[in-house]
This record gives structure tokens, C-alpha cells and sequence, in this order.
């Protein structure tokens, strides 16, 4: 593993490693497979930044479920704007479902407000989030977050899963921004 790497015009250095990643990733998985195993929940996950944190925790959990995917983007390079785009919407009967979402990352909020008032509308039952990745200093949000794996500043981030402009997804571990 390199400890800096250079992404279009940005340097970036490791700032949690795999083996860390994966640690948190475990225990959201204890606290979900004690907290849902009667409720056959409907994981929802986040496209495209959680495909790799849903995989990993996916494998994991041990009641039975489903799982689908929405795709919603509000990302500009490195900033979170207002305007949040659902590109694949709710597919799934979502109606009295216990829906689990989950996400790389919460930044300002404003994805997952959407996302929530979608769920709403679609008369959801319980709905809980579990994120990766938690930026306290930037969530605007007034929703509560029930499982958080790793809480960080508000600095910009990469890998595992998490992208600058369409690159770095692939990578294992994640990078933070060197300014
Ligand atoms: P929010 O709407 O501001 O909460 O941002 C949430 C979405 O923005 C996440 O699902 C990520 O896809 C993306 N995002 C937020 N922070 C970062 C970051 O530090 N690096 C890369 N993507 C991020
Ligand atoms: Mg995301």
C-alpha cells in the first residue's frame, strides 16, 4: 500500500487502513444481526459509494433479508451540494417494510434527507440508517443516525468505495486530502 497517492490534481495520504475498516465493519454487523433478526429488513443500499461497505457488511449479516439498491448522486468534486439527483429510483414494495439504508458516508445530511422523504412517501415501516463513515461537524441533518462505524473531521476522503471526480473507488483502504 502506497501512503500518498496522487488523484487527477490532489494528493491524498492512508488515513484508515483496511484492517480498521474492516473492525468497524464487524461491529455494525453484531449490533444489526441482534437488533433485526425478527423483522426481515430490506437493506437499501446507496449507490455508488457504498457498493463496497454493503458487500463487506452484506457478508456478514446473518438474518434474513433483502437487499436493493437506489442510486442517488449530490457530489461535485470534492464539495456536498444542495442539489441532490435520484438517477435509480425505489423499485422494491417498501410499504410496512423494515428498511435498513446504507451509506459510505454522511456528510452534510441532505442525501439521505431526500432518500428519508422518499421512504415516507412509500410508507416505510421502521427505518434505520447504518453509515460507514460520519462527518459530525458537517451533518445539518435532523434525523438520527442509529449505526455509525467510524466518526471522522470534516476533511475530504477516498477509497473504499468513496470517489474524487470517478476515481478511487477500487481502492482497499481509505485516503484523506493533503492541503
Ligand atoms: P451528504 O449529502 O453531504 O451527506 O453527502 C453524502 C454523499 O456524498 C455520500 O454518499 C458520498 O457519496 C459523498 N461524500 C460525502 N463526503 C465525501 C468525501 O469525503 N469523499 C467522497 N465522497 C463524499
Ligand atoms: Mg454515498
Amino acid at each position: 500500500m502506497e501512503s500518498t497517492i496522487k488523484v487527477n490534481d490532489k494528493v491524498f495520504k492512508v488515513f484508515i487502513k483496511a484492517d480498521t475498516i474492516d473492525a468497524a465493519i464487524q461491529k455494525l454487523a453484531d449490533s444489526i444481526n441482534k437488533d433485526t433478526s425478527e423483522e426481515l429488513p430490506l437493506f437499501l443500499v446507496v449507490l455508488n459509494g457504498a457498493f463496497m461497505f454493503a458487500a463487506d457488511l452484506l457478508k456478514r449479516v446473518t438474518v434474513e433479508c433483502n437487499v436493493s439498491f437506489v442510486k442517488l448522486a449530490s457530489y461535485s468534486g470534492t464539495q456536498s451540494t444542495n442539489q441532490v439527483r435520484e438517477l435509480i429510483g425505489l423499485n422494491e414494495s417498501i410499504k410496512g417494510r423494515s428498511v435498513i439504508v446504507l451509506e459510505d458516508i454522511i456528510d452534510t445530511g441532505n442525501t439521505l434527507n431526500v432518500l428519508l422523504n422518499s421512504l415516507r412517501a412509500y410508507e416505510a415501516g421502521k427505518v434505520r440508517i447504518a453509515t460507514l463513515l460520519y462527518k459530525p461537524d458537517a451533518f445539518q441533518g435532523d434525523y438520527a443516525i442509529d449505526y455509525v462505524g467510524i466518526e471522522i473531521p470534516n476533511d475530504f476522503i477516498i477509497g473504499y468505495g468513496l470517489d474524487y471526480d470517478g476515481f478511487a473507488r477500487n481502492l482497499p483502504d481509505i485516503y484523506k486530502i493533503v492541503d
